[in-house]
Parts: structure tokens; C-alpha cells; sequence
């Protein structure tokens, strides 16, 4: 049976790239069931990604279209993995806080505690290597998410630096990696 990941996308640049991540673990024959934040949304179109996935996008945790159905309670529980690509620094610290005001953080609070989680941060250099972000990070580590590490290049906002979410084979490869442990 096709192992279902859960792919969230919060509101970076790089979001775009989540078109190919999906349309790539969709050809690999996974279930890809996307969330959205409502800032990933000015980056690339939840229609795009629903093409890709063959699947509804989860955007606003309110909007329940089925009566025996809580999605952010669901999702969780029908996850083999959940993946955060990209990550941006506001969701990681709302996930370190345990903050669920929205779809993705209130899905990973209800997550399973044994679900793989992956996370792949993506943001300013200056953002990425700040002592709050680098914290929030080793909470989410200390709780079970593994970090794809963002690449060091040169940035959209023109910096150089680490920053840039991780190359889509690297995550590809931990994706697969993790569902074979
Ligand atoms: C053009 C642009 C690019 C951005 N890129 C990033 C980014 O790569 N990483 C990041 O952490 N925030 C980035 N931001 C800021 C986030 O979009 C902002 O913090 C937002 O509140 C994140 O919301 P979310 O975490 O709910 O998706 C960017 C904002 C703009 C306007």
C-alpha cells in the first residue's frame, strides 16, 4: 500500500520549489496530502499543488467539508511521515512553542508522538543562525524532528550564507531513508 506523507509548506521563497517535492513523491507512487500556511500561499497557488498531489490542500483549519472528519486530527494519524519543506523561521517557533493557531501547527501538535518527522528550514542566513531560531530548532530535535539542514549558497535576498533549503534530492533521499527505518 502507498505510504501517505503529509507535506507542509509554510511561507518562504522557496516555497515554489514545493511543486517539484510534490510532483517527485508523487511519482515515487507516495500519498502526498499538502497543508499550506496562508503565507505559502502568496508563493505558489494551492491549485498547483492539488494538481500535483491529486489531493485537496489543507489551508484553513476551520473549513471541515466532511461531517465524520477533523482533519488536523486525521491527517496526523494517517501520516507515515510528516514533512516541513520548507520551514519558516515564525513556524518553527510556533512549533517550539507548541503554538497551533493554524493548519500545520495544530496538525503537528496532533500528531502521533511515533510519526517520522523531517523538518527543512529555509530563510535568511542572519534568520537561520539567530540563538532564537537555533534554539527552537533543538526543541523540535529533543521532540523528534530531524533537521534537513538548509544549503549554504547565495540567497534570494541577495546574501550569501546558510540559509537555502536543502537540494530537493537530499530531501527526496531522507524522505526514503526514513520510511525504510
Ligand atoms: C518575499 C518574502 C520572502 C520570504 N522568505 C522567507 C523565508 O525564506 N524564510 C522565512 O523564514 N521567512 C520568509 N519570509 C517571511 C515569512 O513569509 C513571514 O515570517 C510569515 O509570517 C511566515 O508565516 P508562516 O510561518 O505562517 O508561513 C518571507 C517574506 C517575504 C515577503
Amino acid at each position: 500500500m502507498a505510504k501517505t506523507i503529509v507535506l507542509a509548506l509554510s511561507g518562504s521563497i522557496s516555497a515554489y520549489k514545493g511543486a517539484d517535492l510534490v510532483s517527485q513523491l508523487t511519482k515515487k507512487g507516495y500519498e502526498v496530502h499538502v497543508i499550506m500556511t496562508k503565507a505559502a500561499t502568496q508563493f505558489i497557488t494551492p491549485l498547483t499543488l492539488q494538481v500535483l498531489s491529486k489531493q485537496p490542500v489543507h489551508l484553513d483549519i476551520m473549513e471541515e467539508k466532511l461531517a465524520n472528519r477533523i482533519n488536523h486530527i486525521d491527517l496526523g494519524k494517517e501520516a507515515d511521515l510528516f514533512l516541513i519543506a520548507p520551514a519558516t523561521a515564525n513556524t518553527i517557533a510556533q512549533l517550539a512553542q507548541g503554538l497551533s493557531g493554524n493548519m500545520l501547527t495544530a496538525t503537528a501538535l496532533a500528531l502521533p508522538a511515533d510519526t517520522p518527522k523531517l523538518i527543512a528550514p529555509a530563510m535568511n542566513t542572519k534568520m537561520y543562525c539567530h540563538p532564537l531560531t537555533q534554539k527552537n530548532l533543538k526543541i523540535l530535535q529533543e521532540i523528534g524532528y530531524k533537521e534537513i539542514t538548509p544549503r549554504h549558497s547565495l540567497l534570494a535576498c541577495g546574501e550569501i550564507g546558510q540559509g537555502a533549503l536543502a537540494d530537493l534530492d537530499i530531501i527526496l533521499q531522507k524522505v526514503e531513508d526514513t520510511l525504510s527505518e
